[in-house]
Order: C-alpha cells, then sequence, then structure tokens
C-alpha cells in the first residue's frame, strides 16, 4: 500500500478517496471504520482496517504487514467532556504515530488546527509564525469547550517538530481552519454551514437576534484533501507548519444569503453582533475562539502548491448536493435540530 491514512472520519475518508483518484493504494485504520458513500467503490486500491492510533503496537503490526510509504495521520477525538480520551488519541496517538514514522522511516503529514492560535487579536491575516495566545483560561467570550482540545493539538504540533528536529522526520503539520463538505454526519450537522443548509432543506426557519457579524475562516474538504495530497507527495517543504483555509473569511451573515443564493426559499435571518459564547441555543461547532480572523495561506500557496478553489457558494453546493443524496444521514430524524 502507499498510504496509512489513519481516522477515516470527515477529513480522514475524503483524504483516502483523493488519494485514490491519484491512483495511490491506501489503508485506511479507524477504530470504528465506517465506509461513507464515496468510498464505497470495488476497488483493490482501498482496505479498512480495524485499529487504535493509541496502541503502538496496532499500528505498528500494520505497518509492518503493508509497508507504507506515506503516513496521513487524522485520527482524533474531540469531545470536550471526555479530555482523558482527547489526550491518548490527540498526544499519545501522535506520538505513536511519530514513532512510527520515524522507525518505518514514513512520510507523516499531521492534520494540526487553526485552534491552536488560541486567544488572538484583530482582524487581520495570521501567519504561521506568530506567536501563539493563550488557551487557557478563556475569556469571557470564548467557548470553553474547545479548550482540552486545542491544548491537544499545539502539544501534538509542538511534539512533531521536535520529531523533525531530533531525528529529521519528513513530517509535515497542516493548521486546518472549520471545514465543511461532504461525509459529516455527526454532531456536527448542528452547527454552523451544516445547520444553515440543514435548516433550508427542510423549510424551518431560523431567525435570530444576533450572530451575523461572527467571523469564521472556513475551507471546503475538497481543498484540504489537495492540500494532504500536496504535503504528502511533493518535495518536503522548507517550514514545518502551513494554514489551510479559503482565500478569504466570511461573516454569518454572508453564510446566510450563500445558502439563500442556493435555496431561495430560505428563510434565515441574523441579526448584528457576534454569536455570543454561553447560553445561545445554537451550538457553534468549531469556533473555539471566535475572534474576528483568517488565517493566511500565502505559505501554503508558496511551498505547497496549495491553490483552494471551493469559495463558500461552490463547497455549499457540493455539499448540498451530496446532503440530500445521504439524507438518511443528515435528516433532522437522524440527527434532531437544536431545541
Ligand atoms: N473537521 C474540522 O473542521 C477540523 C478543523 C481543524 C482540524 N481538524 C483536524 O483534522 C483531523 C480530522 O478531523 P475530522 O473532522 O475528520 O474528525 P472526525 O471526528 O470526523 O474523525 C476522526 C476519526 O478518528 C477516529 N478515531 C478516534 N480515536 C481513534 C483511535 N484511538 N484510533 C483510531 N481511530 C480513532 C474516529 O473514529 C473518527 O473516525 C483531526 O486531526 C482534526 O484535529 C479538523
Amino acid at each position: 500500500m502507499d498510504a496509512l491514512v489513519t481516522g477515516t472520519g470527515f477529513v480522514g475518508a475524503n483524504v483516502a478517496a483523493k488519494f485514490i483518484d491519484e491512483g495511490k493504494s491506501v489503508i485506511a485504520l479507524d477504530q470504528n471504520p465506517v465506509k461513507p458513500d464515496f468510498l464505497q467503490r470495488d476497488d483493490a486500491k482501498l482496505s479498512m482496517v480495524k485499529g487504535n492510533v493509541s496502541e503502538l503496537g496496532s499500528l505498528e503490526e500494520i505497518v509492518k504487514k503493508e509497508r507504507p510509504k506515506i503516513l496521513v495521520h487524522t485520527a482524533t477525538y474531540i469531545n470536550p467532556r471526555e479530555v482523558y480520551n482527547v489526550f491518548e488519541v490527540n498526544v499519545r496517538g501522535t506520538s505513536n504515530a511519530l514513532e512510527i514514522a520515524r522507525k518505518h522511516d514514513l512520510r507523516l503529514v499531521y492534520l494540526s488546527s487553526g485552534a491552536i492560535y488560541g486567544q488572538m487579536e484583530g482582524n487581520r491575516d495570521i501567519e504561521e509564525d506568530e506567536s501563539f495566545g493563550p488557551l487557557y483560561p478563556p475569556r469571557e467570550h470564548d467557548n470553553t469547550s474547545g479548550v482540552g482540545y486545542a491544548m491537544s493539538k499545539r502539544l501534538g504540533e509542538q511534539w512533531v517538530g521536535m520529531y523533525r528536529d531530533l531525528y529529521g522526520l519528513e513530517v509535515t503539520a497542516l493548521r486546518l481552519a472549520w471545514v465543511y463538505g461532504r461525509g459529516i454526519a455527526d454532531y456536527r450537522l448542528n452547527s454552523g454551514v451544516s445547520l444553515f443548509l440543514r435548516k433550508a432543506i427542510v423549510g424551518e426557519s431560523m431567525h435570530l437576534p444576533y450572530g451575523g457579524d461572527t467571523f469564521c475562516d472556513f475551507v471546503h474538504v475538497f481543498d484540504v484533501a489537495d492540500a494532504v495530497f500536496n504535503a504528502a507527495t511533493r518535495p518536503i517543504p522548507k517550514n514545518l507548519a502551513f494554514n489551510i483555509t479559503y482565500e478569504k473569511g466570511y461573516l454569518m451573515k454572508e453564510v446566510a444569503s450563500s445558502v439563500k443564493s442556493l435555496i431561495p426559499t430560505a428563510d434565515i435571518e441574523l441579526g448584528p453582533g457576534m454569536w455570543p459564547s454561553k447560553g445561545v441555543p445554537i451550538p457553534r461547532g468549531g469556533i473555539s475562539f471566535p475572534s474576528a480572523r483568517h488565517t493566511s495561506i500565502a505559505r501554503a500557496k508558496r511551498e505547497l502548491g496549495y491553490a483552494p478553489s471551493y469559495d463558500l457558494v461552490k463547497g455549499m453546493n457540493e455539499y448540498l448536493t451530496w446532503m440530500k443524496k445521504n439524507w438518511d444521514l443528515c435528516s433532522p430524524q437522524a440527527y434532531p435540530f437544536p431545541a
């Protein structure tokens, strides 16, 4: 096999599909392997296995058998109430992926997150080399639920950098913004782009007195998969870490009007101001630190040949088509709307 992809959730499944489309063979490892529709192909280039990234032996057994050259590490745990597991998967699992890559000479792509920037102020493009803001304690308007996850991703990425410096490991870290697109079939259906689309499909109104000016950094999953593929197959870049997002961020009121351009009957109205962090009817999903910010992709363009092509309308159009085709997974019956 050419590549081992750990975690076949939302991003991992799309990454596996991209590698296969590019002619690579993939072994996909997950503790709970599930094939989404777009991986349901009769293809000798894909095999899925059950495995646990928190167990070094489980990973090594597969690597010894399949002999991949590339390791894409996407497996993650995010439940904010289960921080022991967050550490076990996101920190120990990453340490195991690194150790395997070192021992077996694999090229590693680590899926990091824009959440590692923490509390940073200002409406500007954030560059990779800026000093990170604090993660804890959260400020009054921060969503505390993402803190453990953000800490684990920050430590994970720094561990990755240490392996690169200590052992000369060929590794790249991609700091993803808030990803959307085909394959979301969990609690994230009730946040951001997913929720707006679902409400519009069933003709349910959404009128909120706030939130329209909340600024979000969205990226479509196909652009992410392209970035991962480039990071795994091009000559190793000079830098370790790269922001991966679209050219620009969007206000939630722009998200609402983009939904209306796709579904003219959509009845979404958001009042001015930021989405408050507490006591609101809609969980904000990936917006752990909703400071008005967008991450700069200048470095990724320069060194990875990253060229995102999905603006919000094009990206939502793809997602909408997939969602309708997979309505059994995405309907309010499958995931009831927040009360
Ligand atoms: N989705 C986003 O908006 C986003 C944003 C920034 C960064 N990221 C990063 O991208 C990566 C992928 O995220 P995602 O959205 O696909 O997450 P996801 O939750 O959809 O998928 C994660 C997968 O990891 C698997 N997993 C969990 N514990 C495991 C274990 N011990 N062993 C093996 N598999 C295990 C889960 O079963 C799941 O299928 C993560 O590293 C995440 O931090 C995602």
